[in-house]
């Protein structure tokens, strides 16, 4: 089984940007955790984080065909990016969406999540745990 995990904007900024919402931990952490929990359930993980929406978007799309699961953080784009739903539809891998910090909580234009409804669950508020509780989802609906 392969999974692919995305991050969008700014989440390469992790531990630095506002450690106060997303922690204290960097990108680097996340990597590792995603590779360890990866090599721990017996799948195999890539991680791709870009600030683009159309390499996002290409990401996606390149997904098609060899590819059984999707965790994505889409960061900002979640909000605005009509192009990421239309992609995660395009390719109709089974795929999750994650938030570090809990959007349900936050600033009212937080509250729409436009790639929600290409997605089979959201998990939001659980920090870099969420990822790894996102790859247990898609590993769970393949066995
Ligand atoms: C985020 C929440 C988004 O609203 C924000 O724009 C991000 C990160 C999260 O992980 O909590 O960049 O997706």
């Amino acid at each position: 089984m392969k999974l692919l995990i995305i991050n969008g904007p700014n989440l390469n900024m992790l531990g630095i940007r506002e450690p106060g919402i997303y922690g204290t931990e960097g990108y680097e952490t996340l990597c590792r955790m995603v590779l360890d929990h990866a090599a721990a359930r017996g799948v195999e993980a890539e991680l791709y984080q870009s600030n683009h929406e159309g390499d996002l978007v290409d990401r996606i799309q390149a997904a098609y065909g060899n590819t059984d699961g999707i965790v994505i953080n889409p960061g900002a784009y979640t909000h605005t990016s009509v192009a990421l739903l239309d992609a995660v539809k395009a390719v109709g891998i089974p795929t999750v969406e994650v938030h570090i910090s809990d959007v349900s909580a936050r600033e009212a234009f937080r509250q729409v999540s436009y790639i929600r409804a290409a997605c089979a669950a959201t998990i939001s508020g659980h920090g870099l745990r969420g990822y790894l509780e996102a790859m247990d989802l898609l590993i769970g609906d393949r066995a």
